[in-house]
Order: structure tokens, then C-alpha cells, then sequence
């Protein structure tokens, strides 16, 4: 039965336990693996680890580079046991994001679309050994990938050594879903040829020298998406302001009837606002995005999505089981790439994407923090919100007015940390409204964010803010006030005077 997953023969003697492939990583090595926002990421030989780790009570630290966010099995079971030194580009776990807060895990919060290419430059450390997990291995040693592809392609191509996890609980039909095409180093880089979301660019699978490939290791352990929650009244609210937006865009000649190809971020709000797309006039759409969640399987069905590319299916385990249910449907209409294509800037811009990403908190004049809670708090990162935002046709940022039960206005007067300046943020919609920056300069910017976003609650004390003194200015900031409601909410638990 495995040997039908290995079909090149050679490769059989490379079959390994997990615990003997975890052998071979050393202290100070980098380790760069598979897996993007969790999905398709080596699970049997990182937990190997981390029990050899926990056994012989060694200290043994890696560097870690992943596609984007990876589950429990890597980050949470190596960072539980002291084992990552340096992580790039993204995360999700709480263990890892604790660590990463304490000091103790240096964390570098990339663009997604950059760490291809910093490998492939060697801006950042030789990778020792490449970690991937695969569904299965051609007849001429080449491996196909499993539910994401991330920066896979380029790591195997750059480590010293290769180890790979197939995983038999991916069926062997997911093969063909994947789009493989590495750019030339520059100055021989030639302009990628995507020129629609549908076109497929590349191989089925990543190629490899067979020497490389020092241990196959089987596994069967499931990816580890959380289902999303149900669709709250808040976010169908934001759906409902997005799709309002998105036909007087139509009404006004501003956008295609069948719009322009979707991005949408990652987490339950982007879910939800995507999902709102089910129930809109539109059809005929395409997504070039980095993410597939649940709700494109729901709008493929409902014939709204005619094709979806991205990096990884981060299907959650009823989504996924639907996904295999329908494999040779969806397969038809999914196309999986690079994250350095998926998020590539200039493909981006030249097709007009219409990017939509959540917020953590808005500034009155639009700039927009994405990563960290009270300026001070890594929640994720970064992910691909920046590639898609600076470079989109039409950039948009949701968030919930308020968080915490209402107790932190998710519209403040100062980013207290900036992810995307004012300058690349054009649409910005909560629950309460709209407020559509294009053309307005900050001091309009500020009014109508105000006027149209904040929650009732906030509202007047964010124009007493902006009051009409600061209204002469360009960009103005009463300095002493400007995060003094991040001050007050960590001194007295509400952003409420
Ligand atoms: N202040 C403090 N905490 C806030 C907050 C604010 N203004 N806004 C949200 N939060 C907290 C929520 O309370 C929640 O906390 P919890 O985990 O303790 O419950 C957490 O942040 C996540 O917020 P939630 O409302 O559940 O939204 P989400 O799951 O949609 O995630 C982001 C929102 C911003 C964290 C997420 O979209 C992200 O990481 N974005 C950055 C990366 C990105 O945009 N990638 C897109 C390209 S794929």
C-alpha cells in the first residue's frame, strides 16, 4: 500500500521511523519545513523530536522557518520543550506566541511573499535540513505535496538535506491540485506568467536530487484547522457593509460585474465575510488569494466562484472531509502555488485584486495594526496582508468596532503599532459602516473613519480627540493623549473614561 506512494523504487531503503529521521537534527541547525496556516506540515517527525528532547533532557535549539503557520504537532510541541531558537515568517500557536512574547523565541515577522526569495538570496541562514510532508513520490524521485504549498519549493531546493513525511490520511487523488513554478534569480528573472487566476504556470510536483532525500518517514496524522465559529451578527453586518460596497462599486463603473479577482485574509472574521458573498448577486468570481478556507468551498457551490487559487486548502476537519467527499469537483477549481506566486506583488497588481483583511485596531487617519494587542503583544504576524494590501486594486480592512465585550474600541486615536500606513489602506468596515478613503486627504479621512466606523460608545470621545484645533493641521497627534487609551485600558481594564 505505501509502496504505491513511493513508486521510485530507490527511495524504499530511505524508509525510516520518525524517531530515527529526528536523529539527524542537530543543535543550531535551521530547519525549514512544509505547511502554510496550518496546513500540510511534517507532524511525526517534529513530535519525534520534541520526545527525544523531553527523554535524554538535551538542549537542543533550531532555527525554524516555515510557509506560514504551522499546527501543535511543530510549533506547539518544539516550543513546549525549549527547542526553537529563531522563527520566521508566521504563527498561530499559542505556546510558540507565549514564547515569542517572553523573550525567550526570536521572531521575525515577515511579508509572506519575501521568504522565498531571502533564502534563495542567502540573506537569511543556510538551511540544514528541509522538512516536508508529501502524499506521495513519482517514479522519477519527484514529490508531490500535500494540502498547502508554501515556500516548499524553494527550501528543498536550497537545504542540504531533505527529509519527507508522507502523510496516507491526504488521498492520493489530491495529486494534480498543485501549481509548482520557482522564479530565476534576478537579473534573469523573467515576469511571472499568471496572467489570469485560472492559468496554471508550472509542474504537479516539486523535483529534487534523490541525494538529497536523506529519510521518508510515514505518518498519518491529520491537519489541525480549528472549525470556524458560526457566523455572529456582527460579522454578517460587516458582510452585509462589504457586498453594499462592493455593488456601488459596480453601480459605479468602478469594478467589473463579476468584480475583480477576491483575496481574503485568514481567521473567522475574513471566513465570515467571504462567506457573505453566498448570498450577494454576484457570480461569475475569482480568488487569487493565499488561503483556501471553508467558506470558498461554499461559494464554489453555490456556482459563485468559478476558480480559487491560493497556497494551502486551511479547510477546517468538516470542511476538509467535504473537500475529499468532492475531491475531482473541487480539484477542478482549487489551484494551489508558491506563496511567493500566491502573494507575488506584481502579479497582484496587475491583476487588480481586491484585497479584504482583518484588522486588530484603526487609527482615525487609517493606519492599521495587524499583529500586535496594545502595541506590545505579537497575536500572529503579519501573514500576507501586507503583500495583498499595498498592492491591490482596491485594499479593505474589516474589523469589529469593539473588542473584548466592548471594553477596547477597535478604532483608536493611534495605531499603537503600524502595519499598513495610511498611505496603502483605502477602505476601511465595522459593523457600524463604511468609510472609503480614496482621494480624501487625512484630515477628511479622519471624519468620515469617525462618523462611519467607530461604535456608539467611542465616538464622541474620538472626535473630542479630534477636536477642531488638531482640524488645521495635516496629520495631528496631541501626543500625551494619542495611546493614552491603550494606557488606560491595561490601568483599568476599558478604554472608557
Ligand atoms: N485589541 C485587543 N484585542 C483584540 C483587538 C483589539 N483591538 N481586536 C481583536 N482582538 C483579539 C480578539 O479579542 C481575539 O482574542 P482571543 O483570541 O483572546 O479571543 C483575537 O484578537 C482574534 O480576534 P478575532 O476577533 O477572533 O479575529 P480573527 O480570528 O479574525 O483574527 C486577526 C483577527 C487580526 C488577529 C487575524 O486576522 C490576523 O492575524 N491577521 C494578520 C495576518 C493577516 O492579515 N493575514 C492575511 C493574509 S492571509
Amino acid at each position: 500500500m505505501i509502496m504505491e506512494r513511493i513508486k521510485n523504487k530507490d527511495y524504499h531503503d530511505k524508509i525510516m521511523s520518525a524517531m530515527e529521521a529526528a536523529a539527524l537534527i542537530k543543535d543550531g541547525m535551521t530547519i525549514a519545513t512544509s505547511g502554510f496556516t496550518p496546513a500540510g506540515y511534517p507532524k511525526a517527525v517534529p513530535k519525534a523530536l520534541a520526545e527525544r528532547i523531553k527523554r535524554e533532557g538535551i538542549d537542543l535549539k533550531i532555527n525554524l522557518y516555515t510557509g506560514a503557520s504551522v499546527g501543535d504537532e511543530l510549533d506547539g510541541e518544539l516550543a513546549r520543550v525549549g527547542a526553537i531558537k529563531k522563527r520566521l515568517p508566521y504563527q498561530t500557536q499559542s505556546d510558540c506566541r507565549n514564547k515569542i512574547n517572553c523573550g525567550e523565541i526570536d521572531y521575525i515577522d515577515m511579508h509572506l511573499s519575501h521568504v522565498s526569495d531571502f533564502v534563495r538570496y542567502g540573506f537569511l541562514s543556510k538551511i540544514d535540513i528541509a522538512i516536508v510532508e508529501a502524499i506521495a513520490i513519482t517514479e522519477e524521485g519527484y514529490i508531490i505535496p500535500s494540502t498547502s504549498l508554501g515556500n516548499t519549493p524553494a527550501f528543498i531546493e536550497n537545504a542540504e538535506l531533505v527529509i519527507i513525511e508522507i502523510n496516507t490520511r491526504h488521498p492520493k487523488e489530491l495529486e494534480g491540485i498543485h501549481d509548482v513554478y520557482q522564479p530565476l534569480k534576478p537579473p534573469n528573472r523573467i515576469p511571472i506568467p499568471v496572467i489570469t487566476p485560472k492559468d496554471r504556470i508550472g509542474e504537479t510536483y516539486i523535483k529534487v536530487s534523490p541525494d538529497k532525500i536523506k529519510a521518508i518517514v510515514i505518518s498519518d496524522i491529520p491537519d489541525s484547522v480549528k472549525e470556524f465559529p458560526e457566523i455572529d451578527e456582527i460579522s454578517q453586518r460587516m458582510a452585509d457593509n462589504l457586498i453594499d460596497f462592493l455593488e456601488n462599486e459596480v453601480d459605479n463603473k468602478r469594478l467589473p460585474e463579476n468584480l475583480l479577482p477576491l483575496q481574503s485574509g485568514v481567521g473567522a472574521v475574513a471566513n465570515a465575510v467571504l462567506g457573505g458573498l453566498v448570498k450577494s448577486k454576484f457570480s461569475g468570481l475569482s480568488i487569487y488569494s493565499e488561503v483556501i478556507q471553508d467558506s470558498v468551498l461554499d461559494l464554489i457551490d453555490s456556482d459563485k466562484v468559478n476558480i480559487a487559487s491560493g497556497s494551502s486548502l486551511t479547510l477546517s476537519p468538516k470542511g476538509l472531509e467535504r473537500f475529499y467527499n468532492n475531491i475531482a469537483k473541487y480539484k477542478d477549481k482549487i489551484i494551489l502555488r508558491p506563496q511567493e506566486i500566491s502573494n507575488s506583488p506584481e502579479v497582484i497588481r496587475r491583476l487588480g485584486v481586491i484585497s479584504m483583511n482583518t484588522a486588530i485596531e484603526v487609527d482615525i487617519y487609517g493606519d492599521v495594526n495587524s499583529t500586535n494587542i496594545m502595541g506590545t503583544k505579537m497575536m500572529n504576524g503579519i501573514g500576507g496582508s501586507g503583500d495583498f494590501t499595498r498592492n491591490a486594486y482596491i485594499s479593505i480592512f474589516t474589523t469589529p468596532s469593539t473588542a473584548k465585550g466592548g471594553k477596547i474600541s477597535s478604532i483608536v486615536p493611534l495605531v499603537s503599532h503600524c502595519d499598513h500606513t495610511e498611505h496603502d489602506v483605502q477602505v476601511v468596515i465595522t459593523e457600524q459602516g463604511v468609510a472609503d478613503l480614496r482621494g480624501l486627504s487625512p484630515k477628511e479621512k479622519a471624519k468620515v473613519i469617525i462618523n462611519n466606523c467607530a461604535h456608539p460608545d467611542y465616538k464622541d470621545a474620538l472626535l473630542e480627540y479630534y477636536s477642531n484645533e488638531m482640524n488645521q493641521c495635516h496629520i495631528s497627534h496631541k501626543l500625551n493623549e494619542a495611546l493614552s487609551w491603550h494606557y488606560r485600558f491595561l490601568s483599568t481594564g476599558t478604554m472608557k473614561k
